[in-house]
């Protein structure tokens, strides 16, 4: 077991109607002047957050700049476009309202437009540890922890990179449930399984401590519980899933996350399909090897579950189990053909998910280009275990 060491920099306010105290909050960690609220094109205007948001924060005494150009999985240049933004604008501090696109693209433009440069001049491995202009997150989805981590994820051509450090972590998060209610079932099936796989890969990784597997079971327990149940509509179960999510960023806040995730940012970044979807199509046989490299920790995490183990294979199977039952019952496609990838492109998908090296060192066995590619094999027709 790892030793370890962390830091959890964020004020969290959770509840109904929370985002009514954001303008109070900020104030109250002494923020002054004007935020760049960075949100979508459409969500906020059309529910009339965008109005009520810019209303909140406008009565506490701030200016607020509406930057409502996020798209999803932003690059290079959609991210330079909110730093000129920022930098004409004057901006003191950043207020995101949105999915982890909105979230990662106001910690992107508040590095580069408090450090200056551009912000290729700050992807990992350089870490950002340098002060920047606060960050503010009300996420608006239920799988990103973002609103809690040290991560931001940019798009050039078909990678996924990342700018990572502590100073990346928003300083306040508003987690208000309400804002889901207009979460489409895909997205928050989608998102949703994003938050299992951030609690699997923290459990079964090279860096997995004692704290952090308290977030990890936490995160993997409350969206196995509940995603069923918010995918369908249930307002309850999908305020549980943001609590849940947030554990899942709390838990590879100090981990990392492993091969399930390198293996899904090409499918994202090539095929456009969404991150969590591209999670959840290879997680189970990623998942699956590594249970067997860590036969004590697959026990232990069954066990916690409550599903069957009375021996390592029993719980290895009852865990696969209950991941691939829970895909199955929200509409997870069943497999790559099903979403138009052509069978050719599987050599590739091994080869781009094994250059994701931070992804590959945190894994807990080192997996080799014939795996991968059996892996993709299996995700081809079907759930590959
Ligand atoms: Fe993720």
């Amino acid at each position: 077991m790892s030793s370890f060491e962390s830091t959890f920099p964020t004020r969290i306010v959770y509840g109904y109607g929370s985002i009514d105290r954001v303008g109070l909050e900020a104030r109250r960690i002494g923020l002054k002047g004007r935020c760049m609220l960075i949100t979508g094109r459409r969500f906020a205007k059309s529910t009339g957050y965008l109005d009520r948001i810019k209303g909140i924060m406008e009565s506490e005494g701030f200016d607020v700049y509406v930057y409502d150009r996020v798209k999803p999985n932003p690059t290079i240049d959609d991210v330079e476009d909110g730093v000129n933004q920022a930098r004409m604008a004057a901006i003191d501090f950043f207020l995101a309202f949105g999915g982890g696109s909105a979230i990662d693209t106001a910690k992107m433009v508040s590095v580069a437009s408090s450090l200056g440069g551009s912000i290729k001049d700050y992807l990992y491995p350089r870490i950002v540890d340098e002060p920047i202009k606060p960050v503010i997150a009300i996420p608006t989805t239920c799988g990103t922890g973002s609103e809690v981590t040290r991560y931001a994820i940019v798009t050039i051509g078909f990678r996924k990179l990342i700018v990572a450090g502590w100073s990346l972590v928003p300083r306040i998060a508003i987690l208000d449930p309400e804002t889901l209610r207009f979460l489409p079932p895909d997205q928050v099936a989608y998102t949703g399984l994003d938050a299992l796989t951030h609690g699997l890969e923290a459990y079964f990784n090279r860096n997995a401590s004692m704290l952090s597997d308290i977030y990890a079971i936490e995160a993997i327990r409350v969206v196995l519980g509940n995603l069923e149940d918010a995918y369908k509509g249930c307002m309850e179960a999908r305020g549980i899933l943001l609590y849940g999510s947030m554990n899942g960023g709390f838990a590879i806040n100090m981990t990392g996350t492993t091969m399930i995730h390198g293996g899904g940012y090409y499918l994202t970044a090539r095929y456009d399909l969404p991150h969590g979807l591209a999670n959840a199509l290879i997680m189970p046989p990623i998942l699956k090897l590594n249970m067997e490299s860590q036969p004590n920790r697959t026990l232990n995490l069954a066990r916690i579950l409550g599903l069957p183990s009375s021996s390592f294979e029993e719980a290895s199977e009852s865990i696969l189990k209950a991941m691939v039952s829970i895909e199955d019952r929200i509409g997870i496609p069943s497999g790559l053909e099903a979403l138009g990838i052509p069978v050719d492109d599987i050599a590739r998908l091994a080869e781009e998910a094994l250059t994701y090296k931070r992804n590959l060192e945190n894994n807990p066995r080192d997996l080799s280009l014939r795996e991968m590619m059996d892996i993709f094999d299996s995700v081809y027709r079907g759930r590959g275990v």
